[in-house]
């Protein structure tokens, strides 16, 4: 479905002067230290944070050295912003939910194959960490999910997704169906995403595919390169999405709809005129 103008979201003000960014479809990407940028944001300023940090397993970063003291620090520092947010979301390994301070709620993401292996066997299960106020009350589905707090993926490979070749620059992207369920799940339309460790940009796409703001900081000048052309792409999708959206005929071209004045035409193709 494509957005209309009039529902494009917007960025937050009072924002520090971004690296990148696309003011109409309300983008604004950071290449630097997280802790850093968030500094100069304002409080109150975003509805979501919605992030994968670092795992602090070691993992084979480009720059990052993935140790646990240092995820401790990024821990630490990024909950020292808790009231910028309205929400948080965050994505994490089993073995580091006791690294974060207490959650409100747990969620998780759970496969059907191997995410990966751990002593116990196989992994099958992302925690998701959830701090803050539901977007909605009561049951049933929002934007368009089930109103849940678990996501299954069936099948597939290792990861239960394959990767395009732009997605697999980064070590360890996403999945964009996952970003993109996670965000209808916990974000309202025009809402505003903040995601402190950006990678190579999957929750940037699934915010301007969703008609989400979004904000995005990355350490590594390599993944924010990808970010960027992985949102610039996502964006010029969106703009192609709102065209074709224009040119659709208008509602009273529409020949079934009996009850418009304008379709009540007789024989020889001439309106009929209602008088009353
Ligand atoms: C698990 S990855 C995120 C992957 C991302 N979800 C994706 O789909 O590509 C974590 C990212 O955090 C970045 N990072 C580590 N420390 C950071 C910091 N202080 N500020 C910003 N980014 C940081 C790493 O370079 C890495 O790309």
């Amino acid at each position: 479905m494509s957005i209309m103008t009039t529902d494009r979201p917007q960025l937050p003000p009072g924002l520090p002067t971004p690296d990148w960014c696309d003011e109409d479809y309300g983008v604004a990407l950071y290449r630097g230290d997280c802790l850093e940028v968030m500094g100069r944001m304002p409080d109150n300023s975003v509805d979501c944070v919605l992030t994968d940090p670092p795992y602090g397993l070691n993992y084979g970063y480009e720059g990052y050295d993935d140790t646990r003291e240092n995820l401790r620090k990024l821990i630490n520092g990024l909950f020292s912003y808790r009231n910028m947010f309205v929400r948080m979301i965050i994505l994490c390994g089993p073995t580091q939910i006791h690294e974060y301070p207490e959650s409100d709620w747990v969620g998780a993401i759970t496969w059907d194959t191997t995410g990966s292996l751990c002593r116990f066997g196989f992994s099958q299960w992302t925690p998701i960490l959830i701090y803050g106020d539901d977007v909605k009350r009561g049951f049933k589905s929002i934007n368009g999910v089930l109103k849940s707090d678990t996501f299954h993926i069936r099948g597939g490979s290792s990861v239960g997704f394959r990767r395009s070749k732009e997605e697999s620059l980064h070590p360890c992207p996403k999945s964009k169906h996952i970003m993109d369920y996670i965000s209808r799940r916990y974000t309202n339309q025009r809402e505003s995403i903040i995601d402190p460790f950006m990678g190579s940009g999957t929750t940037g796409v699934a915010a301007v595919n969703l008609g989400r703001a979004f904000i995005g900081i990355e350490l590594e000048p390599k993944y924010f390169d990808i970010a960027v052309r992985r949102i610039r792409q996502a964006i010029i999708d969106r703009q192609g999405g709102e065209l074709f959206a224009k040119h659709e005929p208008p509602a009273e071209a529409n020949l079934f709809d009996k009850t418009n004045p304008n379709n009540l035409r007789n024989r020889n193709g001439k309106n009929h005129h209602r008088t009353s």
